[in-house]
């Protein structure tokens, strides 16, 4: 009963840490690009469609952002270029793409 109340705790704590990050660095950042975030989501589910290959796809690209990895059409990436790789750790980086994922494929399931 204990260990399951701190269990719930230590996972509620995970999860909004997650959103915090995802909210603050990607939703912040991309809120001045006139392409939303969930558009780039999508690109993702349609070229690698399971899980973990778009997770894994996703860290890949925004590690080490280049030119021959994007999915972008050619205009977009001409016009914004290469974003800059993540900054904070690799963690935080999982953590917001846990809530990237969350966010789109429950809305999708919504639809
Ligand atoms: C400092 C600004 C900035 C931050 C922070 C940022 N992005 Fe981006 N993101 C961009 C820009 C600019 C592009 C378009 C250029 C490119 O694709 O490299 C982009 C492209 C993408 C793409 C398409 C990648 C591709 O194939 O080209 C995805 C998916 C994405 N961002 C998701 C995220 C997620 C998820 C986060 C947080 C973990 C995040 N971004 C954080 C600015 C940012």
């Amino acid at each position: 009963m204990r260990t399951g109340l701190l269990v719930g705790i230590l996972l509620a704590l995970h999860v909004s840490l997650g959103a915090n990050v995802y909210e603050k660095e990607c939703v912040g950042c991309h809120q001045d690009l006139d392409v939303g975030i969930d558009k780039f989501f999508y690109r993702y589910v349609l070229v690698f469609s399971s899980e973990a290959s778009v997770k894994a796809a996703l860290k890949d690209y925004l590690l080490y952002p280049m030119k021959e990895k994007t999915l972008l059409p050619e205009g977009l990436v001409e016009k914004y270029g290469i974003k800059a790789p993540w900054a904070l750790s690799e963690e935080t980086l999982e953590e917001a793409i846990d809530t990237y994922w969350e966010t789109y494929t429950f809305i999708g399931r919504l639809k």
